[in-house]
């Protein structure tokens, strides 16, 4: 008999604070596809793999579900009977499933008219109270926390630490679908949670996966000139706080002593091999992934290097001016030697529109951003040579269609229309 997935927190038990490994509220999110896209890949070229983690195949169709069961199983096994977050439409479909199956109260808070008509349908359908504020998803953030702070009530946005706890299986399971870590991981970035606990998951299963060393090593054939170059909000960030991570490269040929652990390190390895021993601010080895995160033009106050007071974009999942994971994700990308960038409307369509016409996979506009930033970054020369990149698709595409039903000049696609006869319909068909 095929093995059943039990979803994310009795799976990765071991890797798990107690709290969240009993009595767990759980729809069996999780265990996703990695989906290779070679399309993809032969448009970067370069010898790189493409690979898509799928979470638009989690039960309420977004990544947020492994957040959720950790935040609604520690909210029911802490006494708590009521939860409230504030959403851009993901979160609150959530929220709002997990507290039904686990009979709490579930309040979400969300931008008038700013969220998609699906993650709506979803949070009246599991019998949320959707109250929508006059104001921006960054605004019910504020009045969310002061709930939580004031009244009886438990937050699960991203803030809450349970959520990054279910989020970071994420990582494992790439680790785990692939059978090694990814160079390049990229991923959409909004209120900064998940970015967060990509880097949280990446690092720790390297920790449990190489407890025998200190020492983690991936071998490409990128030079030290091709490392991607940091944001200048990111450059601010890490001289304001002092912060800095030491990289240390030698050539493949003095790499004797370092010991090697990537699943297939040393099939790049030649002698413009560079070898890349990271270690992050604390002085702890990091992860061999370099978190590549990507905002939309219209709210990238990570990118930019300030806050958005009215952040603009078709990507409504990811219109936030005020990253409550800032300072974490920056972090995440400073550790990992990775890159912050931003993607415009145009491109993130592109993308969405690229990903659904070679992989069959149907994304959700926001998610789109991870693929628009690679064919980006891409295009500046950063993608180093033979790199096994992974990229978060974070939602489905049936929560928000409308942008798949227009072209790129916003005219509506529509499907022809023909009387109910056959050599009509076939030559409409050009058969
Ligand atoms: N992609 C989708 C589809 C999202 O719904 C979100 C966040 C993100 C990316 C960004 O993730 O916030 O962890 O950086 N949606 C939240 C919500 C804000 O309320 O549903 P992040």
């Amino acid at each position: 008999m095929a093995k059943l997935w039990r979803g994310v927190l009795t799976e990765y038990a071991d890797l798990l604070p107690a709290n969240l490994t009993h009595n767990i509220v759980t729809l069996q999110e999780g265990g996703t596809p990695l989906i290779e896209a070679r399309a993809i890949a032969e448009q970067i070229g370069n010898g790189v793999s493409v690979w898509l983690k799928f979470e638009g195949a989690n039960p309420t169709g977004s990544f947020k579900d492994r957040g959720m069961t950790a935040a609604i199983t520690d909210a029911k096994n802490a006494g708590s009977q009521a939860v409230v977050c504030a959403s851009t439409g993901n979160t609150s479909a959530s929220a709002a499933a997990y507290s039904a199956q686990a009979g709490l109260t579930c309040s979400v808070l969300v931008p008038q008219g700013k969220i998609a008509m699906g993650k709506l349908a979803q949070a009246i359908a599991h019998n949320a109270k959707v109250i929508q504020i006059d104001g921006n998803f960054d605004d019910c953030l504020v009045l969310a926390r002061k709930l939580a702070e004031n009244y009886l009530v438990t937050l699960v946005n991203s803030i809450n630490p349970a959520r990054m706890q279910g989020q970071k299986t994420a990582a494992f399971e790439i680790v785990d679908q692939l059978g090694r870590f990814p160079d390049i991981h990229c991923i959409p970035v909004g209120n900064a949670g998940n970015i967060t606990a990509y880097w949280m998951g990446f690092q720790e299963y390297c920790r449990k996966t190489h407890l025998d060393t200190d020492t983690v090593v991936t071998t490409g054939t990128a030079t030290a000139a091709d490392a991607p170059s940091k944001s200048p909000a990111l450059v601010g960030y890490l001289n304001g706080r002092g912060v800095g991570v030491t990289i240390s490269r030698t050539n493949a040929s003095d790499s004797d002593t370092a010991t090697d652990h990537t699943a297939n390190a040393g099939s790049t390895a030649n002698d413009t091999s560079v070898v890349t021993e990271i270690h992050s601010a604390t002085g702890t080895v990091a992860a061999p992934t370099a978190m590549w995160g990507f905002q939309a033009e219209g709210a990238a106050p990570l990118v930019d290097g300030y806050i958005f007071e009215h952040p603009e974009t078709i990507a409504s999942a990811i219109r936030i001016g005020n990253p409550a994971r800032a300072e974490d994700a920056l972090a995440a990308v400073s550790e990992s030697q990775g890159l912050l960038d931003k993607v415009s409307d145009t491109e993130i369509l592109a993308a969405q529109k690229l990903i659904s016409n070679t992989t069959g996979v149907f994304c959700e506009p926001a998610s789109a951003a991870s693929i628009a930033g690679l064919l980006k970054s891409a295009k500046k020369g950063l993608v180093p040579a033979n790199a096994t990149i992974t990229a978060t698709l974070t939602g489905h595409g049936l929560k928000d269609p409308s942008f798949a039903l227009q072209d790129s000049t916003g005219a509506a696609l529509k499907p022809i229309e023909a009387p109910n006869y056959l050599t009509r319909v076939a030559t409409l068909l050009g058969l």
